[in-house]
């Protein structure tokens, strides 16, 4: 049977054909699956449309979760927080969120509403110009158990089972925003990411880079652009700078393989950190271009590096405070298919 790919490989050669490829074919099918990318995003996310219960539940959380990080605060301001309560309340009268009212995210946010209110009504604080008792008495009715404010720690205790058994260490460990001013050594930076390169890659190409910063101008210049880690930021001496290298990566279906394997770094490297005792909270580098350039110029980074995360590490202070950031069911978020 005459073969026509055949024959145009023997006319054409095996080497032109791969330059074609290079040159033609793969910087449009990357453009392709690029645009798709951009096509699900845009559909999907909740950048433009609250459509879905997730876009809603998205959209609460960051709203509850701000309010959260206020109760953390020491001392606690009155009235912190204003336009987000406003938001949050008008959030949680919407019906399809109500429909999920026993949903963990949603009575989390019921929860940290009512707290908030009462907070408030305790210390004699007006704030019925944004928020009517008879919403909070409507939320009141709403909520199923009480989950409190926040997690409060002495830094013995929260260390207790950074040695332990995986279930103890893994449920002891989360963001910690309080930092005493005091550094961790270059030795102890060392063994922490000596244990976090344990972190698996795909076919082992370790493409994470990690940067740490000491420069406390640089440090403070780095997280105004960032702008999540706002009023902790004071006693925070040194910040690493996760990086994934796109020279790893080879193929278009690999396109967004680096926030696989940066993810996969960061959760092994926040481990690290807890085993050996240091505080640390990571800070989203989900950033326009823009603050990929300045951070870029800032470090000196390669063009073919983007920036992961930023993790703020420390020794923390002798008592602090953390989020509750309550986590789902399983029910709500495993799926069997059988
Ligand atoms: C990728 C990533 C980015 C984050 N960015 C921030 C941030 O900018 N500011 C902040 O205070 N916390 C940040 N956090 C911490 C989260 O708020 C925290 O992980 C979440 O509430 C769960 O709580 P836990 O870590 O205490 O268990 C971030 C966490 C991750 C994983």
């Amino acid at each position: 049977m005459f073969d026509i790919k055949l024959l145009v490989k023997k006319l054409v050669g095996k080497k032109n054909i791969q330059r074609f490829r290079t040159m033609f074919i793969y910087p449009m099918k990357l453009k392709q699956n690029y645009l798709m990318d951009y096509h699900l995003y845009k559909k999907h996310s909740t950048i433009f449309t609250r459509n879905t219960f997730s876009k809603l539940e998205c959209e609460i959380t960051l709203r509850y979760h701000s309010i959260e990080k206020g109760f953390v605060h020491s001392p606690i301001r009155s009235g912190f927080g204003k336009q987000r309560v406003i938001e949050l309340i008008e959030l949680l009268k919407n019906g399809t969120i109500m429909e999920h009212f026993g949903s963990v995210q949603v009575q989390a946010a019921i929860n940290i509403l009512c707290k908030y209110f009462e907070m408030h009504q305790t210390n004699g604080f007006d704030i019925s110009d944004y928020y009517p008792e008879a919403d909070y008495q409507f939320f009141k009715t709403m909520l199923i158990s009480d989950f409190g404010t926040k997690k409060e720690h002495s830094k013995e205790s929260f260390f207790l089972f950074s040695n332990a058994d995986f279930k103890s260490f893994s449920t002891s460990r989360c963001s910690v925003r309080s930092f005493s001013g005091e550094k961790i050594s270059k030795e102890i930076i060392r063994e922490v990411i000596t244990l976090a390169n344990n972190a698996p890659s795909v076919c082992n190409r370790q493409p994470a880079f990690v940067y740490l910063i000491e420069n406390k101008i640089l440090i403070d210049t780095i997280l105004s652009i960032q702008g999540g880690l706002k009023s902790h930021t004071e006693t925070l001496n040194q910040l690493i700078v996760l990086t994934c290298n796109r020279n790893y990566f080879y193929s278009i279906g690999e396109r967004n393989q680096l926030y696989i394997d940066g993810g996969i770094y960061l959760m092994n490297l926040l481990y690290a950190l807890h085993y050996y005792q240091i505080a640390a909270c990571p800070c989203h580098w989900g950033m326009p271009v823009k603050a990929d350039k300045q951070i870029r110029t800032l470090l000196s980074l390669k063009e073919s590096e983007q920036v992961i995360s930023l993790i703020a590490i420390g020794i923390p202070t002798e008592t602090f405070a953390t989020t509750l950031s309550p986590r789902r069911n399983y029910n709500e978020n495993l799926n069997v298919i059988d």
